[in-house]
């Protein structure tokens, strides 16, 4: 038997495969591709999360693209964390050239451009559907995690919610929180020393520093309402999964806007899906493209939190995948949970570099048919070692891979192709409105001025009432709105009150 079919034969008895599966690429021995050696993932073990790690210009992001793709002719939606603004090509067909025919012939799979459903999404000022939170949606727990906050200043965070649930001050935006913390210092100081005892005002002053802080790092657009409902990720469009891009650009340089992004979209995605019990595919997988990002700045507290979530959500048919530049950016506890690996080139330019990459070496199956160490230095663009979960979660051989060609463009869309898909998305038309309905901030500032007005009755209403500064025409956007969105929307809240109850275990079990 020659070299070639004992490495087929090799590849195909680690695949042996019942259910639905992606191709990837083909096989490469001694540095040629070999045909009839395709490089499978079965759809079954995608919820077993997944690492793409690379070099920069290696083609991460291209093989991320291609499975993004792959997923969606598949009927599984997916969301991309798009840090460097390169995927929303995915909307548009890929252009043939002779290069991309002759790979995809090697590989063995038909080359058939198209454009995908693609929905653009931003936390910050990009185009696309808005994505937001409330304060409250948040809760005690997870705002303190992302302030990093000590006990006491925990404790106060705690009295400040339990203060609003008892007052009915809806927490929504950071002015909420921040108007609050002032009232609990100042005008209603003895009204809550009576109840909760006594608050330390320093505590007080270092947690309004941490949410200035926060909010000089843009955080404010992603605080308040319409809060999004992570359902509307799991959509198809004509049979195909709608590809949700987060478009992140603007946000590399706050990485805590992003790692407590992150960890809100986690939370919101775990307690709100249910359970999927035994499945033949994932529901929905989740790509964080320049994942260091999320690791580098998080405490110890919110990584702990973000392994625990990346653990549960599995069970929810979420598969989450990082792609980065060696796999020593991911924790190693959640290194060890991953599924799928896919390795393009590492470069060894330091000594640390190589340690690296024996390192990396090490972490993935021998085989008989490479020195792994050497292949990840050698390996071409486009290029990378794979292996996956099969359908028992035995790890597939691993394999040089020869990765396919995205079937949507790989240069990014014009402006005004970006203008075209957010003015035809039904998405941004449900969450791109301002709304600023009545919330703690407008309730205490009302009350207090009530009590001012009384004392100084000279002063007009209109004039110490900022509040009431809303415009006809949002009045009657918000009687629109609270016809059908509000009311579920102050369900959603009323439902995370209860969760919050419930699910305080799971945010609060590690202390
Ligand atoms: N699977 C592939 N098929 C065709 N070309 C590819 C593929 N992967 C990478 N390339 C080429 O390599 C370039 C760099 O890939 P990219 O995914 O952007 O790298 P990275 O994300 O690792 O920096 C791409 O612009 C493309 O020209
Ligand atoms: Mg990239």
């Amino acid at each position: 038997m020659d070299r070639q079919t004992q490495f087929r034969n090799h590849l195909a008895e680690g695949q042996v495969f019942k259910k639905d599966y992606i191709v990837l690429g083909t096989g490469i021995l001694d540095g040629e591709p070999v045909s009839n050696a395709q490089i499978k993932i079965p759809l079954k073990t995608l919820n077993r999360h997944g690492l793409i790690a690379g070099a920069t210009g290696t083609g991460k992001t291209k093989t991320l693209q291609v499975i993004a793709e792959q997923l969606s002719l598949k009927g599984i939606p997916s969301v991309l964390m798009d840090l460097k603004g390169d995927l929303s090509g995915l909307a548009q067909a890929g252009s043939v050239s002779d290069f991309i025919l002759k790979r995809s012939e090697t590989i063995g799979v038909s080359y058939d451009p198209q454009g995908l459903p693609v929905e653009l999404m931003s936390i910050s000022n990009e185009k696309g559907v808005r994505l937001k939170a409330t304060v409250s949606e948040f809760g005690p727990v997870l705002i303190s995690q992302i302030l990093e906050l000590n006990d006491t200043q925990r404790g106060v965070v705690a009295l400040v919610f339990r203060y609003c649930d008892l007052n009915h001050l809806p927490l929504l935006d950071l002015k909420d929180f921040k108007r609050v913390l002032q009232f609990v210092v100042n005008e209603g100081k003895s009204d809550i020393e009576k109840e909760f005892g006594q608050v330390s005002a320093a505590s007080v002053n270092t947690i309004m520093r941490k949410v200035i802080e926060l909010e000089q790092q843009g955080a404010d657009r992603f605080f308040g309402e319409l809060s999004f409902d992570v359902q509307d990720f799991v959509r198809t469009k004509e049979g195909k999964g709608v590809v949700s891009i987060i478009r992140l650009t603007d946000i590399q340089s706050k990485p805590k806007v992003f790692s407590t992004f992150m960890l809100s979209l986690l939370s919101e995605i775990y307690e709100t899906f249910p359970e999927q019990g035994d499945s033949d595919q994932p529901k929905l997988c989740l790509f964080i493209d320049e994942a260091h990002l999320v690791f580098s700045s998080a405490s110890k507290d919110l990584l702990e939190k973000i392994e625990a979530i990346i653990k549960l959500i599995r069970s929810k048919g979420v598969g989450v995948y990082f792609c980065t530049q060696t796999p020593t950016d991911v924790p190693d506890n959640v290194l060890g949970q991953l599924g799928l690996k896919v390795q393009h080139a590492l470069r060894a330019f330091t000594a640390k570099d190589r340690k690296a990459i024996t390192k990396t070496a090490e972490n993935y199956p021998d085989s008989p048919f490479y020195d792994t160490a050497e292949v990840l230095t050698s390996m071409g663009i486009g290029e990378a070692l794979v292996t996956a979960l099969n359908e028992k979660g035995i790890p597939t051989p691993l394999a040089r891979t020869l990765v396919r060609a995205p079937i949507t463009r790989m240069d990014i869309l014009s402006s005004t192709e970006i203008d075209q898909l957010v003015a035809s998305s039904d998405l941004v038309r449900k969450y791109n409105h301002d709304l600023d309905r009545d919330s703690a901030f407008e309730i205490l500032e009302r009350k207090m001025n009530q009590v001012e007005s009384v004392q100084q009755k000279e002063i007009p209403k209109e004039v110490t009432r900022k509040s009431s500064s809303r415009t006809p025409k949002d009045e009657s956007l918000l009687k629109e709105l609270s016809k059908n969105t509000m009311v579920r929307q102050l369900g959603r809240t009323l439902f995370r009150e209860l969760a919050r109850g419930i699910l305080g275990s799971f945010s609060g079990k590690r202390r």
